[in-house]
């Protein structure tokens, strides 16, 4: 295994100690600080309960912190080999000069520092930072959609940068079936940044819309990150070290506290939960994904990562974009007298049927299909449909489900939807794309 890291194993065993660490002071400060939360204003009621009791928001913050430490703490282990080698030991930059004219004087190999590494790095940490306020701003001043939406792409812009001078590479493989119009390469140019800003947009955000019972959050996110991690370890535990091996050490490096910061708020989150997670975690949550998949150079990867949250926006579309009244809570509804939870549903009264025709043949072709819960009166009138999400679809499918039973499902649907990603990228790929 040392050998196929390539030396950097040492980097590897700080990182999965820091995030040790990390798990612990999350689990920690998440407990400590719950009253503090509330009493600043961060706290939520917990609808799909009896007692609609008000518990702490916004732990992600408090985790987003913990990872940053970790993340920073971890720079000069990252790069000690390189700082110790760039100014062999010493530091003093008169002699490290005089040393550099010798070995080039010499014709010997001559130590870079890579400052391209570095700032891959220090780019990472900006958008993290960048999207932890937005997530923050988020939580204390509830933004409108419409305002928030691309400020993830603007976090993402470093990201970019450092991907266009260290990387660049803006073409795809064309699969071998097309090969003969398109050639073997294409190459998208700025469409690929679009592509990855379109990215930056939509995993925050996508995770913070399949949201709304205790745990989703949390689970789904860590699920995205454990196949990420599985991805880079294919890579790093082949016999011959892979060319991309740096940057799947760079992804590992990313992910492993973020795991461990994560099941330290699951344990808080999970059903019964004591605290909520805010925008701040998914927001978060969502950016880790982007930055080590660009940095990383998969982020095809991760768009087959993130099928369900795909499949969830598609889902959510008529309310998203207006056909469907859109709720400010689309979360499914909880009965009191069963303990379970309901589809949540939008009403339509008699004097407020949709704007359009086709809207209502829509949505009623939609309950035949037997992928909406409609309910029609004697005159064929709408009288409500079950909100869009992709967990008010499951309980029309399941029927009613205790809230961690419907997490629980939920969560095994993300890890064998990502486990046939992985395949799918791993296996059948070379039945389209040659090697
Ligand atoms: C998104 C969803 C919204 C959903 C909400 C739930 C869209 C467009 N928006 O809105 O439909 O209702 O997430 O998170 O799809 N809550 C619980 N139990 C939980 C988690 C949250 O009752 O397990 C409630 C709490 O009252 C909490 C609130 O949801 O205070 C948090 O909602 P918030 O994250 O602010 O909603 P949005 O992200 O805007
Ligand atoms: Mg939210």
């Amino acid at each position: 295994l040392a050998n196929a890291l390539q030396g950097h194993d040492k980097p590897l065993i700080v990182s999965l100690a820091l995030s040790g660490l990390a798990f612990c002071a999350s689990f920690a400060l998440i407990r400590w600080l719950g009253p503090t939360f509330v009493k600043a204003g961060f706290k939520g009621v917990d609808m799909a309960k009896h007692s609609r009791r008000e518990i702490p928001e916004c732990m992600g913050a408090v985790c987003a912190a913990v990872y940053l430490f970790a993340i920073i703490l971890f720079i000069p282990f990252a790069f000690y080999k390189d700082v110790v080698a760039a100014t062999s030991g010493g530091g003093n930059r008169d002699v490290v000069l005089q040393q550099q004219v010798n070995h080039v004087q010499e014709g010997r190999f001559l130590h870079r520092f890579p400052h391209s590494k570095l700032s891959s790095y220090l780019s990472a940490i900006v958008s993290l930072q960048t999207i932890a306020s937005l997530g923050l701003a988020d939580d204390l001043f509830d933004i409108r959609w419409r305002h928030k939406f691309f400020i993830p792409a603007f976090a993402a812009i470093p990201l970019l940068v450092v991907y266009r001078v260290d990387f660049g590479v803006t073409s795809i493989v064309v699969p071998l079936q097309l090969q003969p119009y398109l050639g073997p390469l294409l190459d998208l140019g700025g469409l690929y940044y679009v592509y990855m800003a379109a990215v930056a947009i939509f995993s925050p955000n996508s995770i913070n819309i399949l949201a709304g019972i205790n745990g989703i959050e949390v689970s789904q996110s860590l699920v995205i990150a454990l196949l990420l991690a599985a991805n880079d370890a294919l890579y790093l535990l082949t016999p011959y070290p892979h060319p991309a091996t740096d940057s799947h050490l760079f992804s590992l490096s990313f992910l492993l506290p973020f795991i461990g910061v994560s099941l330290a708020l699951l344990r808080h989150n999970w059903y019964p939960a004591r605290v909520f997670v805010g925008d701040t975690y998914c927001y978060f949550a969502g950016m880790v994904f982007v930055v080590v998949s660009i940095l990383g150079h998969f982020s095809k990867t991760l768009v087959l990562l993130l099928l369900p949250q795909i499949f969830n926006f598609l889902y959510s579309a008529p309310q998203l974009f207006g056909l469907v009244p859109c709720p400010r809570h689309r979360l499914p509804r909880f009965n009191a007298r069963s303990g379970l939870l309901e589809p949540s549903v939008t009403p339509w009264s008699p004097a407020r049927q949709p704007r359009w025709g086709i809207v209502g043949r829509g949505l009623r072709l939609l309950g035949r299909l037997r992928l909406l819960r409609v309910v029609v009166d004697g005159e064929g009138r709408l009288v409500e449909t079950s909100n869009f999400t992709v967990l008010n679809l499951w309980l029309v499918w399941r029927g009613p489900l205790r809230e961690d039973r419907l997490a629980l499902e939920m969560t095994a649907a993300q890890a064998v939807v990502g486990l046939f990603g992985l395949f799918v990228r791993h296996r059948l790929a070379l039945l389209i794309f040659k090697e």
